[in-house]
């Protein structure tokens, strides 16, 4: 076999779509291929990729840009933190992280064991009568709606080439053949695969040289394996992406915010912009959106906070999900909105759609849009927020507040009757009301008080705990009065302050005494503590359960009580 051949089935990672090498394998060294996969001979189709144990060299190469490291230190071996499966859209993958005690960061090696480097040379090879063969029209490409019929017209392609090319696949076998085709034409090749991996929260790729990172729920920043090797194929992702949801990137617009067809967020930048090459960022939202059930079933919240949060979202006080940088402000935010009533309308403003409600809710979602090349069209926030006080909302949810104008029609909103829900980013409920009365938003103190209260988001970046680490409330004078603290010490939460105003506020919505709200929220804490014992986690049913409660409360807390199904 060729010397091209060689190096690259050498190497467990996982070349991108239109490598450059790929494309020039020669025809005779496919036939090679072919001939060893048929004949059962070499790498073939479902054989393991490599030996155990070599893979681990794969994370090594650090890209072409990474300096050299001496001899000892790439021999070193690998100790293994976590290994698992999962199946990414019919594609069986093994994942193994590891650490070398001269890395800085862990390594991520994903491989493939049914799809053998020399397979995929093949299948690389197929794609492109694929890509010819199935005919389209643009806008069957890039209407959501008739995906399925796309895919499914590239699976017959997909059947009848591969029939052709390899004789007596099991049918298994073809399944992941076809999976993998169709990932790497209609998708973003093996970033796919990385999509699949619901322990990851962040996917970001930064130039060709290096391999793409990814952030891992337990073990943080971690090099991939994957490397996207063509600032090309990183642009023609960007630009299928934003295709689809009428999102452009070129070099008018190099910057590109959207959303995948998963929901999740995708931001995207060309060269020269970012220095080092094109650049994709990926934030991964979790499949099943979070929900309060399941935020104290992982610690993140506990029952007396998420009462307390409840009784607010039941009676119309408007919140602020605060805190740092990816510390879970969009999930928690997601989470709370699934209590409000189903007899209320909700509008919701984002710059990208992050938000998922329970399907029976009375909502509407709003996005921006930004503006087309000539610099016309765009949408902003502030032009929805306006809009949405026109749409007859009993509640408004805001992605993310950031500037001034958003600030104060928010603020107005509240005002005028309405509940407002919305992220801002501040560490603590204080900083909160300092980012909110100086610049860039200096709004009046005087306003403040229209806000019910402040829960603020904590992810410790070292041990990845995450914590609700605040409940305030805001007082008259527009200051931050905190109820509830964690205790990063004892990992408690413990009740730090009175319920002041805003027991007065819910007591005039409520007409209940002291002690009914004191009643109330006991039984709000049974509820939430039964629903976390029967797993009642998905947004559907945590919305229905409440909506119940809404309805015949009574039913609801027998059923609790009793610890019934529901
Ligand atoms: N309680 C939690 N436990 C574990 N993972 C969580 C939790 N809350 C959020 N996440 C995950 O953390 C990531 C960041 O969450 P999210 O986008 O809600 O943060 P954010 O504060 O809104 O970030 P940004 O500042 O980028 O807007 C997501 O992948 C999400 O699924
Ligand atoms: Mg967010």
């Amino acid at each position: 076999m060729g010397r091209k051949l060689t190096k690259s089935a050498g190497r467990v990672d996982l070349v991108a779509k239109k490598d450059k090498e790929d494309e020039e394998i020669e025809e005779e060294e496919l036939m090679l291929i072919k001939k060893a996969l048929e004949t059962g001979t070499g790498a073939g189709v479902g054989a393991p990729e490599k030996p155990e144990g070599k893979a681990e060299g794969a994370g090594d190469g650090g890209g072409g840009g990474a300096p050299e490291r001496p001899a000892e230190e790439r021999k070193e071996k690998l100790t293994e933190l976590e290994a698992y499966t999962f199946d990414a859209n019919g594609i069986p993958v093994s994942i193994k992280i590891g650490r070398k005690s001269s890395d800085y960061v862990p390594q991520y090696i994903i491989s493939i064991p049914m799809l053998a480097e020399g397979t995929k040379l093949i299948l690389n090879a197929i794609k492109g009568d694929l890509i010819t063969q199935v005919k389209l029209d643009i806008t069957e490409l890039i209407d959501p709606t008739k995906s399925r019929e796309v895919r499914a017209k590239f699976e017959r392609k997909a059947n009848e080439l591969l029939e052709r090319q390899f004789h007596g696949l099991t049918p298994e076998k073809k399944q992941v053949l076809i999976s993998y085709l169709i990932q790497n034409t209609l998708g973003m090749g093996d970033l796919e695969v990385l999509m699949s991996d619901e322990n990851l929260e962040d996917i970001a790729i930064n130039n060709p040289s290096e391999s793409v990172w990814i952030y891992h729920k337990k073990h943080g920043w971690c090099r991939t394996n994957l490397y996207i090797r063509r600032d090309e194929t990183v642009y023609e992702y960007a630009a299928m992406v934003g295709r689809k949801v009428g999102r452009q990137i070129n070099v008018l617009n190099p910057i590109m915010n959207a959303y995948l067809p998963s929901g999740d967020r995708i931001n995207a930048t060309l060269t020269p912009i970012s220095s080092f090459g094109n650049t994709i960022s990926i934030r991964k939202f979790s499949r099943n959106p979070w929900t309060i059930p399941y935020l104290i079933e992982v610690k993140t919240v506990t029952p007396e906070v998420a009462a307390l949060i409840w009784i607010c979202i039941q009676n119309e006080v408007s919140l602020l999900s605060s805190g740092g940088a990816g510390s879970g402000k969009t999930s928690f935010l997601n989470a709370m909105s699934c209590m409000i009533p189903p007899n209320q309308r909700i509008i919701s403003i984002e710059d990208t759609r992050e938000l998922t409600l329970p399907d029976f809710l009375h909502w509407v979602p709003m996005t921006t849009r930004e503006p087309n090349p000539e610099g016309k069209g765009a949408v902003e926030m502030i032009d929805l927020l306006v809009n949405s006080l026109r749409q007859r909302p009993d509640r408004i949810i805001v992605g993310e507040v950031r500037r001034q104008r958003e600030a104060e029609v928010l603020f107005e909103a509240m005002h005028t009757g309405h509940s407002v829900y919305a992220t801002i980013h501040a560490d603590n409920a204080e900083e909160c009301i300092t980012r909110l009365t100086t610049p860039p938003i200096s709004l009046p103190r005087s306003v403040l008080p229209a806000l019910g209260g402040i829960i603020v988001q904590y992810r410790n970046r070292r041990s990845g705990v995450r914590r609700t680490f605040e409940f305030a409330e805001v007082t008259k004078n527009g200051t931050a009065n905190i109820i509830y603290r964690w205790d990063p010490k004892t990992d408690e939460v413990k009740e730090v302050g009175q319920l002041s105003r805003l027991g007065e506020l819910l007591s005039l919505y409520t007409g209940m005494t002291v002690k009914e709200m004191r009643e109330d929220l006991a039984d709000k804490i049974k509820v939430l503590k039964w629903m976390v014992g029967k797993k009642y986690f998905d947004i559907n049913t945590v919305g229905r359960i409440t909506a119940d409660y809404y309805l015949n409360p009574d039913d609801v807390l027998e059923a609790a009580k009793k610890n019934k199904g529901w």
